[in-house]
């Protein structure tokens, strides 16, 4: 075999593996999505990552800011899956994508659309729509356009779609998306609900009422540069600047109150808030983050600074910030066992700052009424698209703002 050959059947291992061990993890049910990452070749997508790293289940950043931000990337094939999985495209198809980046998941709704239907993807930059035209073009893929806009405003030229899906991170959902779908379409958006907390959700009009049929954990990196650029930064909250907190530009955030805030004495409050060790604590979260005017908010750290800030750092630290006041979640192993033997972890929250055990206590108190009459409830979220809309929040139910409208979460 030549070398040409010897690779050639390396990529294609590479490749089958990546899509079985997603399938193993339960994210790829649709025969034909499978088929489509089965055939689409990532690595032509992503030329400057070697093969290995292209079929790694991970993304592969092409474009960064100037303070080394990744700012465009291949999403992780998970993601990838778990998103065409909301999506549901058939063939025939007119599908409109928001962020194309590397073109890949473009390419992927070209083979689900087929030769009858046609895929547009938007992306912001210049040079990013050059490079998913020429990946695409190698691939082979002839029924995908790549538009340079805004996709804040979607594509008009091309709508109605049956299917609208952002790549991107966005907070409220633009009017646009919503009225370029044709009737009975579907709109799947990694939508930030508050602080960092975000889902993806999958839209349909239901009577008029724009419902989510079912959503998923996941973020995405935000809009930017547009009508609904989500801008997101990240405040130092350790005098080393080594811990640091992100935030959006939509956010009250004292960040001078804050910049120090880690140095200050901690208190830490235990909650008897059980988790098993891979049970995801999404619904927690999502609860803490309705419930505080924050939001919940993602710390960032480097591993030095997490031994620091606990023994048993809980991977996504996430804190609840009130002017110069932080709380966040850790955990730690619990002396109680699941009925089956396994272990349990508890969580905590650690206060710092002028009134960091009165925020710790309150946080406790929430995630305790969250586990006592909410865990294990069915959550359904509908979308107010007006603005100025003044719904009003009751029991069980919350009303975030989801601009242009609101974002209705209902714990039943
Ligand atoms: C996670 S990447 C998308 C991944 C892509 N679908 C793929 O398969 O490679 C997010 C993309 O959204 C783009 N983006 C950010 N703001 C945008 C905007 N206002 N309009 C269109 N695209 C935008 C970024 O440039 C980036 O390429």
């Amino acid at each position: 075999m030549n070398d040409d050959r010897a690779a050639q059947a390396t990529d294609v291992q590479l490749r089958r593996a990546l899509v079985d061990e997603i399938a193993a993890e339960g994210w790829l049910r649709t025969p034909a999505i499978k088929a489509a990452m089965e055939m689409l070749p990532r690595h032509l997508f992503v030329p400057g990552a070697s093969v290995e790293q292209a079929y790694a289940n991970t993304t592969v950043d092409i474009k960064h800011a100037d303070d080394g931000l990744a700012i465009s990337c291949a999403s992780q094939p998970t993601v990838v899956a778990m998103m065409l999985e909301q999506l549901q495209v058939e063939p025939g198809h007119n599908v409109l994508e928001l962020g194309a980046g590397t073109g890949y998941n473009a390419g992927l709704l070209g083979k689900l659309v087929g030769p009858t239907g046609r895929v547009t993807t938007v992306d912001v930059d210049d040079d990013l729509v050059t490079g998913a035209r020429s990946h695409l073009a190698a691939a082979g893929l002839g029924n995908v356009s790549v538009v340079l806009g805004d996709g804040a405003l979607g594509h008009p030229a091309d709508a109605p779609y049956d299917r609208i899906v952002a790549t991107v991170g966005a907070h409220g959902v633009p009017r646009a998306w919503l009225d370029q779908l044709a009737p009975g379409g579907r709109l799947v958006v990694p939508q930030r609900i508050r602080g960092s907390v975000s889902r993806s959700f999958s839209y349909e009009n239901r009577s008029g009422t724009w419902v989510s049929i079912g959503s998923q954990m996941n973020s995405f990196m935000p809009l930017r540069d547009g009508v609904a650029a989500d801008d997101r930064d990240f405040i130092p909250i350790a005098a080393d600047g080594s811990v640091r907190l992100q935030t959006y530009s939509t956010q009250p955030v004292d960040a001078a109150a804050l910049a120090d805030v880690i140095d200050q004495p901690r208190s830490i409050a235990w909650t008897d808030v059980l988790f098993r060790g891979k049970e995801s604590p999404e619904w927690m979260e999502l609860w803490l983050t309705c419930s505080f005017s924050s939001g919940l908010n993602r710390m960032t750290s480097n591993d030095e600074a997490a031994r620091l800030l606990v023994d048993d750092p809980y991977p996504s630290s996430a804190a609840v910030v009130e002017n110069g006041t932080l709380a966040y979640l850790v955990r730690r192993l619990s002396r109680h066992r699941t009925p089956e033997g396994d272990k349990l972890w508890e969580f905590g929250v650690v206060g710092h700052g002028p009134a960091g055990d009165d925020l710790a206590q309150r946080v406790r108190e929430s995630m305790r009424t969250w586990n006592r009459d909410y865990r294990g409830r069915e959550v359904s979220f509908e979308l107010r698209i007006h603005a100025h809309s003044t719904t009003a929040p009751y029991e069980d139910r919350f009303v975030v703002e989801a601009p242009p409208g609101q974002l209705l979460i209902d714990w039943h």
